[in-house]
């Protein structure tokens, strides 16, 4: 049976969504969270939309098994694809990063240009142009896919010369259009932050949108009555679907300590 102190579900692609999960576990520190990362299928950016729904709701299903009261979609192309058919089929909470993430860009522009950048799928889905015209009609909007920024990251080419040359070419157009603030649409990219501002100058806003997830997540919670008690004491769940070791290793860049072991789940 689900309670207050059951976790809050959080599932990614890979280890990306560590990004989301480090910053709910740092502003709702009294909750516990079992994170699925589906390492086996990465990447989801260049699948097709159905089989990121397919994997998505089998990953929810799984996560809905394990107790979960909650459910957040940390992944920017599952969220395009599949988030309406997971809020139909659970009867938990469900949260996705975009909304979140287009409302904060709404709020940080002053020329009303925002740019987005993330998967192809995510970009192709025109899911974060839907949600950002749906708070403000009027935007100007531009979008860009950068498939080569995720395994870059995998590869923890952070910095390296030819990370930036890539970023260079990928940002011209954003560069072009006089974007005032760029949403990092992929869990990967926040972690480019310092090589996309330094392409594009300290004018142009980046939003990452882990922390305004974490922020909206709180208030789903308070909003069901679902928040676990300030006096909980929180034990987090690490579950990947291939490479438990490789999982750890890299999580362990995300989430120092509080990431201690990883169990491994095959799905599908
Ligand atoms: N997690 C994905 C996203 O945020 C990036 C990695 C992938 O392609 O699976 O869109």
């Amino acid at each position: 049976m689900v309670t207050n102190s059951s976790p809050v579900g959080v599932f990614d692609s890979g280890i990306g969504g560590l990004t989301v999960a480090h910053e709910v576990m740092r502003q709702l520190p009294h909750e516990s969270v079992t994170y699925f990362g589906d390492t086996a299928r990465v990447p989801y950016g260049p699948k097709s939309p159905e089989t990121v729904r397919r994997y998505s709701r089998e990953i929810a299903s799984f996560l809905a098994d394990q107790g979960v009261k909650a459910l957040v979609v940390a992944c920017n192309t599952a969220t395009a694809h599949a988030l309406p058919t997971l809020r139909e089929s659970l009867t938990m909470p469900v949260i996705g990063v975009i909304e979140p993430g287009a409302r904060a860009a709404v709020r940080a522009t002053r020329n009303g240009h925002i740019g987005v950048i993330g998967t192809v799928g995510t970009i192709k889905s025109g899911a974060y142009e839907r949600a950002l015209r749906a708070i403000e009609p009027s935007l100007r909007v531009t979008t860009r896919a950068c498939p080569l920024f995720v395994p870059l990251v995998e590869e923890g080419w952070i910095d390296s010369e030819a990370t930036r040359l890539i970023a260079e070419e990928y940002l011209a157009p954003i560069l072009r259009e006089e974007v005032d603030t760029l949403v990092l649409g992929c869990t990967h990219y926040p972690l480019l932050k310092p090589t996309i501002a330094s392409v594009l100058g300290a004018d142009v806003r980046l939003i990452d949108s882990a922390e305004e997830t974490a922020n909206e997540t709180a208030a789903m919670l308070q909003q069901h009555c679902l928040a676990a008690s300030t006096t909980a004491e929180p034990s987090h769940r690490f579950i990947a679907s291939d490479d438990p070791l490789m999982f750890l290793q890299l999580g362990q860049r995300f989430l120092g300590d509080a990431i201690e072991s990883v169990e491994v789940k095959t799905l599908g």
